[in-house]
């Protein structure tokens, strides 16, 4: 398969860390040198599911498709307001889709698996064109109290358009199960006979074993798919890394032996958008024409989950 359209949308409200230390303890002199962070979009009066089905749109229109030429749409989200029915199916039916639909949760790796899903059914020859979204709301899953763990996340929604093509050239997904270091549990509604304890509690975040886990998978993933591939670091001409933090993305910089200027960033603009901030970055980077035909992109994930999973993909 090949990507063919990119599109992305964000929240209208931006939140500088000028903003934040009005009501947190903290200080862009924390947050910016630890993060790189300076502003994130926030959700305010939007819907998700707008945001999400606004990105397909873009995507569309870069690819020069129309959404009844889907045959397929994944969907990778996290958390929205609806538990049921999927996002996937609410973006179909706002773009005037027909095809079947599925929901992913593989938290900020969530791209990089729906690529390896789609890939799957490219293989199978089931499947000649198909839409990505990724969307998330992660600043509706922390707690705004908690200053270790808020000021690091942002909103919004990126999205691809695949059609048949030999442009991915590897996929690697991994898993390490990690439960206690990066999650947040809600309650379900009562029974009559539930008798077990259950609580609501928001996003923890046990940052340092995150940070360290982060860097080696996501450059383990590259090294792997590298390897795999024959292939140098030298030879590719974009990384795209998930926009979690700068000091994580130049860690892995660091440990691929890469200049800056191949590592295109926005987490300075956007925080952690989760699994949408890979495709948005993608997106902001199709649309300034980073990219030339034949250029080999590098992107990788990592999140809750543990999850992570790397790409490597010909322009
Ligand atoms: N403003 C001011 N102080 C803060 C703060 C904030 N926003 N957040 C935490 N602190 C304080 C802590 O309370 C702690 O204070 P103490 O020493 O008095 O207890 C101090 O800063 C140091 O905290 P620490 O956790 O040691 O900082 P760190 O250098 O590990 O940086 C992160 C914290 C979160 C920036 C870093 O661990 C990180 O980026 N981890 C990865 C997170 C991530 O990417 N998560 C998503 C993955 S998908």
């Amino acid at each position: 398969m090949k990507i063919i359209g990119t599109g992305s949308a964000l929240p209208k409200k931006i939140v500088t860390n000028d903003m934040l230390s009005e009501f947190l303890d903290t200080s862009d002199a924390w947050i910016y040198p630890r993060t790189g962070i300076k502003s994130r979009h926030v959700i305010s009066d939007e819907k998700l599911e707008d945001m999400a089905a606004e990105a397909a749109r873009k995507a569309l229109a870069d690819a020069g498709m129309e959404a009844g030429d889907l045959d397929m749409i994944i969907c990778s989200n996290v958390v929205n307001e609806y538990i049921t029915p999927s996002l996937s199916c609410i973006i179909q039916g706002a773009i005037g889709a027909t095809c079947p639909c599925l929901d992913i949760n593989c938290a900020c790796a969530g791209f990089i698996y729906a690529l390896d899903i789609a890939e799957s059914h490219f293989k199978a020859g089931r499947v000649k064109n198909v839409l990505i979204v990724c969307a998330e709301e992660p600043t509706r899953m922390t707690s705004w109290k908690d200053r270790s763990v808020c000021v690091l996340f942002g909103d919004g929604a990126g999205a691809a358009v695949l059609t048949e093509g030999d442009n991915i050239k590897g996929i690697k997904c991994s898993a390490a199960s990690a439960t206690d270091k990066l999650y947040q549990k809600h309650i379900l509604e009562p029974t009559p006979y539930i008798t077990k304890e259950e609580e609501s509690i928001p996003l923890q975040m046990k940052g340092q074993d995150v940070f360290k886990f982060a860097v080696k998978a996501s450059s383990g993933d590259i090294r792997y798919l590298l390897d795999n591939l024959g292939m140098k670091a030298d030879d590719i001409d974009w990384y795209l890394l998930h926009q979690a933090n700068m000091r994580i993305i130049n860690s892995i910089r660091d440990f691929l032996g890469q200049p800056a200027e191949k590592f295109p960033t926005n987490v300075e603009n956007h925080g952690n958008s989760s699994s949408a901030s890979c495709p948005i970055l993608l997106d902001e980077c199709n649309r300034k024409g980073m990219f030339k035909p034949g250029d080999k992109l590098a992107l990788s994930a990592f999140g809750a989950g543990f999850i992570s999973g790397a790409v490597i993909i010909e322009w």
